[in-house]
């Protein structure tokens, strides 16, 4: 059956900024994750400790979380892809941290300068600190359901690697489909998969992007199949500097639109979500491709 209540997991700050052409102020920034926080969003991925070269958008991290004032009950996970990520991660005390690892070669090439099996290497050690001193970590696994240099992915080669990052000590791991080919029935395939070697749906948490218009009929499946963390961004912000035809996550507004009309809890105020996005969009100089956002202020 469907959950009662789901984590909305706010990508918009990190997924949907770092995508941007232009660098967004660090005010703005501020104020955007401050205008997410009291619309009722309890977990907003705030950036990534990443190097600076790689995703120039995101290299104010630092002045970020210096700037940051932290809601009671809100988190703020950032992404750390190695060591050095995490440490600058620890000095901005953060508490929440996410590694990103790709369930294939070519992607874990393009976006870490890895491979499929030396970037597990790299989490290793940060998983480990990141446990020791306390923090929540999250696991990403990239290109769940297709990869733009490789084609289609194997299911038992995504389990293989999401298995793994459990395995680290990873508390959640989130599937994501990077490009958004993914369509119902290979959602429901995968998690399936997953059931089968062992993985409860309460781990696992879902991460679409629209690029076919599927995320929201993905996301359905997924509920379906007992997950109940979804990623999206406000505004359907986002997109992946390091993956061809990328393009934003499932919006935030279209995800509780859905889930209002299942009856599902998120605790989100929709209209302070949606006014956020406009103003975001103004900032951005472009429309809001969430079809809510523009249903609402149309
Ligand atoms: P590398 O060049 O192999 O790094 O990059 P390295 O370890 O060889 O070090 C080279 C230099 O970088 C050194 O400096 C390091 O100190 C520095 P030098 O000695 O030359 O002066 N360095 C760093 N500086 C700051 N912060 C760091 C850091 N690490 C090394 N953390 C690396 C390897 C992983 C760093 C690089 O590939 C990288 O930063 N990749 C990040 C790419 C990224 O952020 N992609 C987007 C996020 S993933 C995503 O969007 C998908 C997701 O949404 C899910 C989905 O949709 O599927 C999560
Ligand atoms: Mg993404």
């Amino acid at each position: 059956g469907l959950p009662e209540r789901v984590t909305i997991w706010e990508v918009g700050p990190r997924d949907g900024l770092q995508n941007e052409a232009t660098t967004v102020p660090v005010e703005v920034k501020l104020e955007f994750l401050d205008r997410l926080a009291a619309a009722g969003l309890s977990v907003l991925e705030a950036t990534s400790f990443v190097h600076p070269k790689w995703v120039p958008q995101l290299a104010d991290a630092e002045r970020l979380l210096a700037g940051l004032t932290r809601r009671d009950g809100v988190r703020y996970p950032v992404l750390v892809p190695n060591q050095k990520g995490l440490g600058r991660a620890l000095a901005a005390g953060v508490r929440d941290v996410a590694v990103f690892a790709s369930a294939t070669e070519a992607f874990a090439r393009r976006n870490l300068n890895s491979g499929l099996d030396a970037q597990f290497d790299m989490f290793t050690p940060v998983v480990t600190r990141a446990t020791a001193e306390g923090l929540a970590v999250r696991g990403y696994l990239s290109m769940c359901f297709g990869d733009p240099w490789e084609g289609p992915v194997p299911v038992e080669q995504v389990v293989r690697a999401g298995r793994r990052l459990l395995d680290l000590g990873c508390g959640q791991l989130s599937l994501g489909d990077t490009i958004g080919v993914a369509t119902a029935g290979h959602v429901e395939a995968l998690l399936r998969a997953f059931a089968d070697a062992g993985v409860d749906p309460s781990v696992l948490a879902v991460h679409f992007h629209d690029t076919y218009g599927q995320a929201l009929a993905n996301t359905l499946a997924a509920l379906r199949r007992g997950v109940s963390t979804v990623d999206s961004s406000a505004g359907g912000l986002g997109g992946c500097p390091y993956a061809e035809s990328a393009t934003g996550n499932l919006a935030t507004e279209d995800l509780v639109w859905l889930l209002d009309g299942l009856g599902i809890e998120h605790g989100v105020d929709l209209d302070a979500l949606v006014a956020t996005s406009a103003w975001m969009a103004e900032r951005l100089g472009r429309p809001s491709p969430s079809r809510v956002v523009r249903a609402l202020t149309g």
